[in-house]
């Protein structure tokens, strides 16, 4: 089947392929030499479809829950492998979003020095975004994404079909992400994806192009960057701070909503550093808020948010490693110092820019 679209890649070229027919694919890849790895939810909302060619010999379900992307999971995952008479020419099959699908490549990367997996993935975020890049990562503690490494799929797979029953919330994750691609790269399409935000919510074929245009830009960055030493680092925009939104409200808020906040809250940042005009935050601050979370920001704790802030694997000593930005498509790597003048900046956004706020933007240091 040619695929859609390759990625090159320094262990393989891989290709991905839109679907229409999932089954197709599926009778491939269970060959008798395949092993399922299910989203335990997507199993059960589409039993038939496997049922009809997975045995339950090679299959093991899985929930999608944070607290299974551990080190003890995949060991779990690696005992069963070895007595269900997995051998090392086999492969692993993740179905299911990015959780699933971190604990499963992590774990064929390292089960007999490294067997093939390929990738069906069932969420936007998944589809829009992280089916592609690599990138496998564990949670360590409280500490997110602290082990991994790079361990590309050979093949993936994405039928937009699993979209329908995925809960609003998971969509407007996934439609974060996008957004932050469609910034990075100042893409017409980011007006197409905003203006048409609540259809596409409710009309979710609607979103395959924004997934493909998506994929591409990615795509267009990893090829040259896989191993995120220089330009790919700028896909961190609003991650930083999402991610220590994410924590602060114990993932009360979903990741691509929290970098949502988190690009606005970089642009924040920018502005009161003088690196962003008041006009392009309070006009992004517009666009982006379209897909915030129902959370009332002014009550995160800014202790806990700081404490999340200073794990980031990117920080230099006491400084945040994070993405700011001048506008659309130029955004540069900063080191801030978690200073007083930093801490108030958190503050005074989360309490002026919280969901149903709208008011100016006041410099805190203008520097
Ligand atoms: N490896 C990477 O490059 C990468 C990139 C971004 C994010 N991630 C990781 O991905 C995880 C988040 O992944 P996610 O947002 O894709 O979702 P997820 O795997 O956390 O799943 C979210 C929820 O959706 C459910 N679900 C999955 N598919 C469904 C479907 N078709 N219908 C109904 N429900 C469905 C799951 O059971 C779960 O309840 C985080 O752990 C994050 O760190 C990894």
């Amino acid at each position: 089947m040619k695929a859609d679209l390759t990625i090159r890649s320094h262990l393989r070229d891989y290709g991905v392929h839109f679907v229409g027919e999932l089954a197709v694919p599926l009778r491939e890849l269970a060959d008798g030499h395949a092993f399922f790895v299910i989203d335990a939810l997507v199993w059960r909302t589409y039993a038939p479809v496997f049922q009809a060619v997975v045995g339950e010999d090679r299959l093991l379900t899985i929930e999608a829950v944070e607290t299974n992307k551990t080190l003890d999971k995949c060991r779990e995952i690696i005992e069963t492998l070895v007595d269900r008479r997995v051998r090392r020419g086999d492969r692993l099959v993740a179905v299911g979003g990015g959780i699933i699908q971190d604990v499963t490549a992590f774990t064929a990367s390292i089960t007999y020095r490294g067997i093939e997996w390929s990738f069906v993935p069932t969420t936007l975020l998944a589809q829009a975004d992280s089916c592609i890049g690599s990138k496998t990562s564990i949670n360590l503690g409280d500490r997110k994404n602290l082990v991994g490494n790079f361990y590309p799929p050979s093949d993936v797979y994405i039928d937009t079909g699993f979209l329908e029953s995925l809960s609003v919330d998971d969509i407007k994750s996934g439609i974060g992400e996008i957004l932050h691609y469609y910034i990075y790269a100042n893409d017409d399409a980011l007006d197409d994806l905003l203006g048409d935000y609540a259809t596409l919510i409710r009309d979710r074929g609607l979103l395959s192009t924004h997934i493909r245009r998506s994929l591409e830009i990615k795509r267009s960055v990893i090829e040259a960057d896989e191993f995120d030493r220089g330009e790919r680092n700028k896909f961190n925009y609003g991650h930083t701070f999402g991610h220590a939104l994410e924590s602060a409200t114990g993932y009360a808020v979903k990741h691509g909503q929290a970098v949502t906040v988190g690009m606005d809250l970089a642009n924040y940042m920018s502005t009161t550093m003088g690196l962003m005009s008041d006009e392009r935050f309070q006009d992004l601050h517009r666009r982006l808020s379209v897909n915030f979370p129902e959370y009332d920001l002014a009550t995160i704790d800014l202790e806990a948010y700081c404490e999340a802030l200073s794990k980031d694997k990117k920080n230099m000593g006491d400084n945040v490693g994070c993405i700011l930005a001048q506008d659309v498509g130029i955004l540069f790597k900063r080191q801030l110092p978690m200073d007083e003048t930093f801490r108030e900046t958190v503050r005074r956004y989360f309490l002026e820019f919280s969901p149903g706020k709208d008011r100016d933007v006041r410099r805190a240091d203008p520097r």
